[in-house]
């Protein structure tokens, strides 16, 4: 069984190790974890971090669910979808009355974009380059692109009903 739960010190390394693979080396950081809330989906078997969520809220209260992933090995089994849906109760309980989440655009496709569909977000506009300033700036490497990241974001949006 999967369990969702707030991340604990102990997490940091298996998070970062299913970030460097799914979203590029170096795009998470221990300090993005440190400032954004983070979720984890844990297997109870293994007790092994196997997926994680990373939220926010700007100073000006703009709420954003900044990324999900998962470990492939468990991919396709509600986790991705899960762990959005826990990051939408928790911004919606801190009073958000929309939510933001810029997705990665990769091949004509985003591949999140179903398990945001089923948290109620949807797309509004495509931003292209969206990461190129802060790839350079922070030195991460796309999966896609390497070194300067020039991957278009599309951005969902969740609004309260
Ligand atoms: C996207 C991701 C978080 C999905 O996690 P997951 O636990 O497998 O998601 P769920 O099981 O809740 O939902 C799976 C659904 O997502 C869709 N999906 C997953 N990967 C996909 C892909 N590569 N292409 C197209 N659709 C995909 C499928 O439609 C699937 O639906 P189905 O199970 O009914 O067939 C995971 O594949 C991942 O970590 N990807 C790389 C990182 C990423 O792109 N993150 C999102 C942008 S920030």
């Amino acid at each position: 069984m999967i369990v969702i739960r707030d991340m604990q010190p102990a997490d940091v390394d298996e998070i970062l190790a299913i970030a460097d693979v799914q979203l590029g080396e170096n795009y998470i950081t221990v300090d993005d974890l440190s400032r954004c809330y983070t979720l984890v989906a844990e297997d109870d078997k293994s007790h092994k971090c196997v997926g994680f969520c990373l939220s926010y809220v700007e100073q000006d209260g703009k709420a954003y669910v900044r990324t999900v992933a998962v470990n492939p090995d468990f991919s396709g089994q509600g986790i991705g979808t899960a762990l959005v849906s826990k990051a939408v109760d928790y911004l919606k309980g801190l009073g958000a009355k929309s939510i933001f989440s810029p997705l990665w655009k990769h091949d004509g496709i985003v591949n999140s974009d179903v398990i945001f569909r089923r948290n109620g977000f949807h797309p509004t506009r495509e931003i292209s380059d969206y990461w190129y300033a802060d790839s350079i700036a922070k030195g991460y490497s796309c999966p896609v692109c390497g070194k300067g990241c020039h991957c278009t974001c599309v951005m969902y949006e969740w609004l309260k009903g």
